[in-house]
């Protein structure tokens, strides 16, 4: 064995060392941050929200109406072919998907898709779109009726929702008069 022999030997045993030392360092880091982050819903206007220890605590959301009169359908528009176009059509007569077709949404019955299998959950909630529930269940689906199928988080911009609604106010022969 020459010394370039030795000077491997002993380079293998220094990387084998450092790449110990690093694997180990790495996975006290990685553990250390894993904590679960505790996502806090913004509520526009009301200030900061204190983080709630139970999770079943009511979120008060600012109304919408006020936002609806400046809201942009196209940007809504925009948004919904960014968002929702994975689950959901919107023309006229549009087949269903994972969603409903959304065509005549707002004002209409919950469920309003004939032919769509739609959850307990949403179905148990009796009545008619509102704007102020279209917010509700844009902001987060699961709270407004917990157990739904739509598996989406939701919208944290009011402005952003307020143009959503506004864009699916539109897709109407006779769209609903804005409040
Ligand atoms: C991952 C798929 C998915 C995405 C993304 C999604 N949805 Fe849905 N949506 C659903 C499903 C599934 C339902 C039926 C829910 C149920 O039956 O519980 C639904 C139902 C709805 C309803 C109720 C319709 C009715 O007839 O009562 C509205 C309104 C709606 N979605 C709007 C949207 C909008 C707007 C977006 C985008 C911002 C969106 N959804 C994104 C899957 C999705």
């Amino acid at each position: 064995m020459d010394s370039t022999e030795v000077n491997k030997g002993m380079a293998a045993i220094l990387v084998a060392g450092i790449a110990f030392f690093l694997s180990g360092w790495i996975s006290v880091t990685l553990v250390h941050d894993s904590k679960p982050e505790h996502e806090i819903l913004k509520i526009e206007g009301v200030g900061p929200v204190e983080a709630s220890a139970g999770a079943a605590k009511e979120e008060t959301l600012a109304p919408i109406a006020p936002l609806l009169a400046k809201a942009d359908p196209a940007s809504g528009e925009s948004t919904a072919k960014k968002l929702c176009v994975s689950c959901h059509t919107f023309a006229d007569g549009g087949k269903s998907g994972v969603g409903p077709n959304l065509y005549g949404t707002v004002g209409a019955a919950r469920g309003h898709t004939a032919g769509f299998n739609y959850s307990a959950a949403l179905k148990g909630k009796a009545g008619n779109w509102s704007f102020e529930e279209l917010n509700a269940w844009l902001a987060k689906p699961a709270a407004f009726a917990p157990g739904t199928r739509m598996t989406f988080a939701g919208i944290k911009s009011i402005e952003q929702r307020a143009d959503v609604i506004a864009y699916l106010r539109t897709l109407s022969k006779t769209p609903v008069p804005l409040p």
